[in-house]
């Protein structure tokens, strides 16, 4: 399948990226075709909250001029989207919020009969890093993850949050073993 990694730390060598290289690696090796985009490097603006986009289903149609829509249409292209970032403040880093939000331009008329998504059935998965536990930190980001779906008419593949995090180095074999589990879990 086509997958998409959405990189949201600006960490170009951090602790989401070694996640995701385990990550990748297995999913290449299982013969999944994988695009990954490093958020940090696109000009990224946020949601003007204008609902221009939601005039017309059949189009992102949003009015902002920046590197966002690309990341849109590379998503509506794939079958699993893999969102990606560092646990900041309680929440998603600024590069990935910015995606995040703008994807309220690929969905109109939620909550009625006639809701529609251009991201419809897609896969979509959360690997987050961040320095403290599971409780009492990540769990608003996973939850907030998890909400999404039902406005993208999406596929929720799973979460994966890698505590304690300090350096990528002393990630050890269990999470790589973790990590390698996920990947094959979230094309399963
Ligand atoms: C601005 C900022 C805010 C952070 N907030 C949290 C937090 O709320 N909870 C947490 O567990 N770690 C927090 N951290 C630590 C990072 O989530 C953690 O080091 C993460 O693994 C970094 O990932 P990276 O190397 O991919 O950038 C924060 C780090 C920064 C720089």
């Amino acid at each position: 399948m086509k997958v998409t990694i959405l990189q949201g730390s600006a960490r170009k060598k951090g602790n989401t990226a070694r996640v995701l290289t385990w990550v990748e690696e297995e999913l290449i090796s299982l013969g999944h075709e994988v695009d990954s985009i490093y958020l940090h490097s696109k000009n990224l603006k946020g949601c003007l909250g204008c609902a221009k986009c939601k005039e017309k289903p059949d189009t992102i149609g949003c009015v902002q001029k920046d590197d966002v829509p690309e990341v849109l249409e590379k998503m509506i292209d794939s079958q699993l989207i893999i969102f990606s970032s560092p646990l900041y403040f309680w929440g998603f880093s600024a590069q990935i919020k910015a995606v995040i939000d703008r994807t309220y331009s690929l969905y109109t008329n939620y909550n009625l009969p006639d809701h529609a998504s251009l991201i419809d059935g897609r896969r979509q998965a959360l690997i987050a890093t961040g320095a403290g536990p599971y409780d009492d930190n990540a769990e608003g980001m996973v939850a907030a993850f998890g909400r999404m779906q039902k406005y993208h008419k999406a596929i929720n593949a799973g979460e994966l949050f890698i505590d304690s995090c300090s350096t990528p180095d002393a990630m050890g074999d269990s999470v790589q073993q973790k990590a390698i589990e996920f990947a094959r879990k979230i094309v399963a």
